[in-house]
């Protein structure tokens, strides 16, 4: 099973100069999503997570079957507005402009061994949000899986310290 035959490349998507790295083609063949979920929650399992958490959309797709898998909790970071009870929120910088991460203020306890799973490391801004919000409540981030790295853009240099596996590395392809 090779993960990255699973992995669609969308040059132009979604805009001119952009090869867009879309996981969906694993979530329609149940054998690479299998494969997928079995190697992040083994290094889930080798941090001794005792909660997963993944941000909205696309870090659900990996980081719930996770959890499930290894019979933890999941805990979503979400955009502003959707979540019920009281927050606490990261802003963080875009290419242009800024945006917004929230999570629930209670779902996490200062002894928690957190493992982020995120289904893409680009620049690394989204996952640091999380890494701030995580810090925030005294919990620790035991370590963070990835399905694809983009090797180019040097996201991973944000996490020094803390234990990072990517499935899939592309490199200016
Ligand atoms: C994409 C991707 C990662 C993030 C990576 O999410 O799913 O979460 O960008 O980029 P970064 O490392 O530069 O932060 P996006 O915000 O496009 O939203 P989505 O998951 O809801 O599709
Ligand atoms: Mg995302």
């Amino acid at each position: 099973m090779n993960i990255k035959d699973h992995i669609g490349s969308i040059p132009g998507f979604p805009k001119e100069g952009i090869i867009f790295r879309d996981v969906t083609p694993i979530l329609e063949c149940p054998e690479a999503f299998e494969e997928v979920t079995k190697q992040l929650s083994q290094f889930a399992r080798d941090v001794q997570a005792d909660v997963i958490i993944g941000p909205e959309a696309r870090g659900f797709f990996f980081g719930i079957p996770v959890a499930n898998e290894l019979k933890l909790p999941f805990v979503p970071v979400r955009k502003p507005g959707k979540l019920p009870r009281k927050t606490i929120s990261e802003t963080y910088e875009l290419e242009y402009g800024t945006d917004t991460l929230c999570m629930h203020a209670d779902s996490l306890k200062p002894e928690n061994r957190v493992v982020i799973i995120d289904d893409l490391l680009a620049t690394g801004g989204t996952v640091e949000a999380i890494v701030k919000l995580v810090e925030k409540q005294q919990a620790k981030v035991a370590g963070i899986g990835f399905v694809i790295e983009l090797d180019d853009l040097k996201g991973k240099s944000k996490f020094e310290g803390i234990p990072v596996c990517s499935l899939v590395h592309f490199e200016g392809e």
